[in-house]
């Protein structure tokens, strides 16, 4: 009898499916690297998505893996659940096995009863095991009760249940087109102490009757307009959530009674510092352990917390999580402290977030201390908003934009309410939300009509590691997204070869260009790019016809390739260099290597200073003069790893891979084309170093003779400021700085001299000044004035002229400037801002100040005159009605 940790099960899975002739290959990233419409990976297929489709070949025929998933945002959400259920989770792991045209329903189904009723494996009671299968589906209603030997009335026939053709609980579709089909799917019974009734009843939602695993039979490419393709060579796609299976195994209802959650909530209990794990605790207790699982993931997996996309979903789950903490009493960051026990208590499955601990630390400890500063700014505007409330009901929308915009709490927002007896309307913002939940989906479903994508069914061989030339047949070829036999003169088109030295954009490196000719032929290539295993070479003809069967001769751009090739070697010297400057944290993020720069993007916190560009520079520099040899192995994907070469965790490689080594610098799996040397790079050199998002730097560089290009131009550059500034490179940068300081003097004493002229002009202006009701008033229009001087000059006529109301405007550069001076003995009367909003309403713009003292700037000057000539009389009103605004 095996023992039933999950971390047993989880192995147990993994050695019960390898021993029935499946390879075990490593969960894939939380970001899916094959689909930028899919939000994070949502089920264990997802890795697997183009060979189902027939686009990619199997590596393996069969396979099996324990994935990590998250289900929060995007269309399976089940963020609002985690806390209130027994099995809803933000992160969970699906184990799965999968046959690609390999086995099909037959055997899926006897592996999977195996495994779960035989003493050897979980050895689960057959009578507390149920099927359903899809309600046309006789081959597997047929194995399970005449092989499996199940009573027929322990399998539920369920058919299209939710109103559409195929819209079913047993048949599962990985979105609105693709790949799918019918599947059946075992239910545990938790007893008859708990309420609930058997699937396809109408109590199926209760807590009694538990489904554990899905066998899926994939069977059908789904169109957009609903047709069922059926696939060449169905498949198997199997999900089980190991947090569920591990329930039943450890004889527990709910999820959050599994070994790994009893451990996590004890941990988060420790680090709030509460010996108290139940009462009205434990949800908060139960979201808190759940949400460090899928964020301390997330952001291994290269998300961030942000304002769009993945990282707002991350962002709101951290904010959920302290939230929750806020809820229990805490008083201080915590979340981030979770990141150590949940390594220990993850176990294998957090290996890879062992030497990124830290980094996760300082991530999420960054957010929780900017929501601190969120809950301070909220409370402060709905403060205000409150303030204003003339009713006893707060508007939704106002909840909607403090929870959406400023990530403050719906129930903050209620106690918050509810203290001062004012309701908040939840309706209008559970519309809001729904409306946001629906663009969420809409923005997260996988919308791609795969029935347009371009599929060959061969493979091209990439010669171009070796040559630059090659003779070719084409295989295929296409126009306008269809295949055809020929592509005439003049006409766009892919062209498929058997064999190709053109090398498809891939791995960060661009593809490559160059010709095919063949006799009397000429298709120029513009770029390459990969389908499945065949090569595309994109293009056009520019004389001549091209036909399938046709031999070509492919030749390669071949002075692009080599600064393309220079360029990829720097960026592995690169990415070696700053894990020596920076620290073992950095870790490639994304990159872009073409003929004319390389472009490098890393996980690093903060500006790298100066002085760490040039150490790395240096580095880069010595390793080039090295003349270090560049040398590529195959070799098995293991060794690989052992062998330290970095490679992508998101990544599923081939059972061979290449290792791309630089003397003992560098070690990286890696398909790219490169120099033989390090020598032949010539030269490196940094352009830039940029942040692209928070934790994400860029650092953009070129080499060889674009680097040597660049640095003609800066020594032009150099020579000519020299020449102008009449001196020599050493001293240029004095002479700068004499230059810019001289420069501000001079600035200083114009606007002190423009300012002394506006204070002997203003003495003219007293010519215009007027008696209101026994007050002094002056109102003037200027031309080419500055705000600031006009400020002066209403601040001198104040003093000047003692008891005055003075209004002066001016345009300057397309601007007009409004400034409104009221003297002390007059602001019982009339207030110096009450005049600015009188003329903001009648000319638009913006404004405010003091009694005394008030300033606008508008930009309508056509209604300027007007408002200044009504501007007496209302004044006028003001003074003899003596109204204090
Ligand atoms: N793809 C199916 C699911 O997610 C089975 O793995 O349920």
């Amino acid at each position: 009898m095996m023992r039933n940790s999950s971390a047993d099960i989880r192995q147990s899975f993994l050695d019960f499916y390898h021993s029935k002739g499946h390879q075990i290959l490593d969960s894939s990233s939380l970001v899916p690297d094959n689909d930028s419409t899919l939000l994070f990976t949502n089920a264990g297929m997802n890795q697997f998505k183009d060979v189902f489709l027939g686009i990619d070949q199997p590596k393996y025929f069969r396979a099996t893996t324990c994935q990590r998933c998250i289900r929060a945002g995007g269309k399976h959400n089940d963020l609002e659940n985690v806390g209130y259920t027994a099995r809803h989770h933000t992160f969970f792991e699906m184990l799965g096995n999968f046959s690609f045209g390999d086995y099909f329903k037959r055997d899926a189904i006897k592996f999977a009863w195996e495994l779960l009723t035989s003493k050897n494996w979980f050895g689960i009671p057959k009578e507390k095991l149920w099927i359903t299968v899809y309600e046309t589906d006789e081959e597997s209603f047929n194995i399970w009760a005449h092989e499996i030997n199940i009573p027929c009335n322990r399998i539920i026939r369920i058919g299209d249940d939710k109103g559409f053709p195929f819209v079913s609980d047993n048949f599962w579709q990985m979105g609105d087109t693709g790949p799918c089909g019918p599947c059946t799917e075992i239910f545990y019974d938790h007893g008859d102490h708990l309420s609930g009734g058997l699937p396809g009843s109408t109590e199926a939602n209760g807590d009694r009757y538990i489904e554990i695993w899905n066998i899926v039979f994939i069977q059908f490419n789904r169109q957009s307009d609903g047709l069922m393709i059926p696939l060449s060579t169905p498949s198997v796609d199997t999900g089980m959530g190991l947090e569920r299976i591990a329930a039943v195994l450890q004889c527990v209802h709910s999820n959050y009674d599994i070994d790994i959650f009893r451990a996590l909530i004890n941990a988060t209990a420790v680090v709030i510092g509460s010996s108290n794990v139940s009462g009205i605790y434990i949800k908060s207790l139960r979201v808190i352990s759940d949400h460090i699982r899928s964020c301390a993931f997330l952001i291994a997996d290269g998300v961030l917390p942000s304002n769009e996309g993945r990282g707002y979903t991350l962002r709101r789950i951290i904010r959920r999580a302290l939230r929750h903490g806020n809820i229990i009493g805490t008083k201080d960051t915590f979340f981030y402290k979770l990141v150590r026990p949940l390594i220990d208590i993850m176990g294998l499955t957090a290996n890879h977030l062992r030497n990124k601990k830290s980094m996760i630390e300082r991530i999420i400890k960054t957010e929780e201390e900017q929501f601190e500063r969120t809950l301070e700014r909220g409370l402060l505007l709905l403060d205000k908003e409150l303030s204003r409330l003339t009713g006893d009901t707060l508007d939704g929308g106002v909840a909607f934009c403090l929870y959406d915009t400023y990530g403050f709490p719906l129930d903050l927002t209620i106690e918050v309410c509810y203290e001062r007896n004012i309701k908040v309307d939840q309706i209008e913002f559970e519309r809001l939300i729904e409306e946001q939940r629906y663009r969420a989906r809409t923005y997260s479903s996988f919308n791609v009509d795969y029935s347009r994508i371009i599929c060959v069914n061969h493979q091209s061989i990439f010669s171009g590691y070796e040559y630059i030339k090659q003779s070719s047949t084409v295989t295929a070829l296409f126009r306008n997204g269809q295949s055809t036999e020929v592509i005439n003169s003049g006409e766009e088109g892919i062209v498929f070869l058997n064999e190709t030295p053109f090398y498809a954009e891939s791995g960060g490196q661009i593809g490559d260009q160059g010709e095919l000719i063949a006799y009397n032929m000429r298709f120029l290539v513009t770029d390459t790019q990969k389908y499945g295993p065949a090569i595309g070479h994109h293009g056009n003809i520019s004389e001549g016809l091209l036909r399938v069967g046709d031999i070509v001769d492919a030749n390669i751009n071949k002075f692009r390739r080599l600064c393309i090739s220079l360029n990829h070697s720097a960026t592995h010297l690169l990415h070696a260099a700053l894990l020596q400057v920076l620290g073992d944290h950095v870790s490639q993020k994304g990159s872009l290597v073409s003929d004319s720069s390389l472009r490098f993007d890393f996980f690093h916190f903060e500006p790298i200073k100066c002085n760490d560009i040039y150490q790395v520079e240096d580095i880069v520099n010595s390793q080039i003069r090295l003349n270090l040899p560049i040398t590529a192995q195959m070799m098995d994907l293991e060794t690989a790893k052992t062998k330290h070469s970095k490679f992508f965790l998101n990544k599923q490689y081939d059972k061979i891979v290449r290792v791309l080594s630089i003397g003992d610098v560098s070690s990286e799996l890696c398909c790219g084309t490169h120099a033989n040397q390090t020598g032949d790079i010539g030269l490196f050199r940094i352009m830039s170093e940029t942040g692209i998002s928070s934790g994400v730097r860029r650092i953009a560089a070129v080499t060889g003779e674009y680097a040597i290009d660049i640095m003609h131009q800066d020594v032009k550059i150099i020579r000519e400021s020299a020449s102008l500034l009449k001196s020599d490179r050493y001293r240029i940068l004095d002479k700068i700085i004499a230059l810019i300081k001289n420069n501000s003097q001079l600035e200083k004493e114009l606007q002190q001299f423009k300012e002394q002229k506006a204070i002997q002009d203003s003495a003219v202006l007293c010519r215009y000044i007027v008696d209101v009701g026994g007050v002094k008033m002056l109102v003037k229009h200027l031309d080419n004035v500055e705000a600031k001087i006009l400020r002066s000059m209403v601040d001198e006529l104040k003093n000047k002229l003692g008891s005055v109301v003075v209004v002066l405007s001016a345009s300057f550069k397309g601007k007009i400037s409004l400034v409104v001076g009221v003297s002390k003995d007059l602001t019982d009367k009339v207030h110096a801002c009450s005049i600015i909003s009188m003329l903001i309403n009648k000319i638009g713009g913006k404004g405010g100040g003091r009694d005394d003292i008030a300033m606008a700037s508008g930009s309508n000057a056509a209604s300027l005159p007007q408002a200044l000539n009504d501007l007496s009389s209302w004044i006028a009103t003001k003074l003899s009605f003596k109204i204090i605004e």
